[in-house]
């Protein structure tokens, strides 16, 4: 019996496969490569000397997803799939909606097909909206502020509404809050397409000279220097998260939503310093206007993923750096691969199956 994971080849799918193969999982890979690099299957592969498959299958399409449930004796499903970039949803809501809606529905429906009935589903913080209060608890009311969160929260009501027709499933919704990191070996990180849209790995590229200064987003906000606040976690805690949770969900069923955070915050300013700390590299930052749509503040209430899953994330914000950095000098330029030429598999629509078994 095997967990399928979707998005398995992205950066925190990755992580998460290197963790249930080390802790003897039978998995199976599907992603279509849109937003990440078959090398990082590769690399797993490497690390942890075990084989798996990996198809390229986009969610969309349902057929090839059917001959996956055939061909794989498929238990549960860890579902990570997804587009994620806010900015890029609000220019291009309909491909948000089409893909991260349709391919969750689909999915959901083979695996109904195939009477698979259990699974950890990737959601985010993001769906708190606007929040006044911290630390924020799964209980805090829900409101998401631009179609990426939007899709991720009526994926939630989705999911509530399926368990509530038929009580067999158990799926644990995981809000994660800001992954950063990679894993210790530096061979698998976070390898955005483009200039990052994130604080860290921006502040990675500025390290290793690819892009100049860093802006910070603005340094009116009400918070220890004026930069904004975030929870960020190693990307390692975050996928020993999901083991746990898939443990509870398929011994007890239910739906449970739970935060992925350390319930600690950090400015910009901090995380810029504790990065100089851990690279021995100056990050040089300019101050600049706010991000439209950000939020002030932003951190987890951890404890009922403790409670409940045994979950508490145990790396700090030092290691968090020094793993990124580690990941980002050893690869300057991520997995390497012009997107063009991402892999012989792209250029073949028939050339469905990826993996090494
Ligand atoms: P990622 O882009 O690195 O990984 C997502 C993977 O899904 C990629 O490999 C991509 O190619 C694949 N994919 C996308 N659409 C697909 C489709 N239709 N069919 C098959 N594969 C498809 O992103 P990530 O950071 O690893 O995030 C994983 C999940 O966690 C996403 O759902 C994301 O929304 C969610 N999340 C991420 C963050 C974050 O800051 N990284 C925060 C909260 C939630
Ligand atoms: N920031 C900068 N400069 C940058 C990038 C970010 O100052 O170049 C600041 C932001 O203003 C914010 C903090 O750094 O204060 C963190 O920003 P990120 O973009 O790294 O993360 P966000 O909290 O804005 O959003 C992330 C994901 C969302 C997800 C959310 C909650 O991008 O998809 O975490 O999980 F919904």
């Amino acid at each position: 019996m095997a967990i399928l994971i979707t998005g398995g080849a992205g950066y925190i799918g990755s992580h998460t496969c290197l963790e249930l193969l080390n802790a003897g999982h039978e998995i199976v890979v599907i992603d279509n490569f849109s937003n990440s690099n078959p090398e990082s299957l590769e690399r797993v592969c490497k690390l942890t000397g075990k084989d798996f498959k990996t198809y390229f299958v986009d969610l969309l399409d349902k057929e090839m997803l059917e001959k996956v449930f055939l061909e794989n004796e498929i238990e549960a499903v860890i579902h990570f799939a997804g587009l994620k970039a806010v900015g890029e949803s609000v220019e291009l809501p309909l491909l948000y909606y089409q893909n991260n809606i349709t391919g969750t529905l689909n999915l959901l429906e083979v695996m109904k097909h195939f009477n698979v009935k259990k699974l950890v589903f990737s959601s985010s913080a993001t769906v708190y909206g606007l929040t006044e209060r911290f630390p924020i608890s799964e209980d805090f009311p829900v409101g998401a502020l631009n179609p990426y969160g939007r899709t991720k929260l009526m994926i939630e009501e989705i999911l509530k509404d399926l368990y509530i027709s038929d009580q067999e499933w158990g799926i644990s919704i995981l809000r994660y809050f800001n992954p950063i990191g990679a894993h210790k070996s530096g061979m698998i990180g976070e390898d955005p397409f483009g200039v990052p849209n994130n604080l860290m790995p921006y502040i990675t590229q500025v390290a290793v000279g690819k892009l100049t200064q860093l802006n910070v987003f603005g340094n009116h906000y009400p918070t220890v220097d004026g930069t904004g606040v975030r929870d960020y976690i190693h990307v390692v805690d975050l996928a020993k998260g999901h083991l746990m949770a898939l443990k509870k969900t398929c011994s007890t069923g239910k739906l449970e939503s739970y935060n992925l955070g350390t319930g600690n915050g950090y400015s910009v300013l901090e995380v810029v310093s504790a990065f100089e700390r851990a690279s021995k590299r100056k990050i040089p930052f300019k101050i600049v206007e706010a991000r439209k749509g950000d939020v002030a503040i932003c951190f987890a209430d951890p404890l009922k993923a403790k409670k409940e899953l045994g979950w508490v994330a145990e790396k700090g914000i030092d290691e968090m750096c020094e793993d990124a950095w580690r990941w980002q000098s050893l690869n300057p330029n991520g997995y390497d691969v012009n997107k063009d030429l991402v892999s012989p598999y792209l250029k073949s629509s028939e050339d469905f199956f990826v993996g090494n078994k």
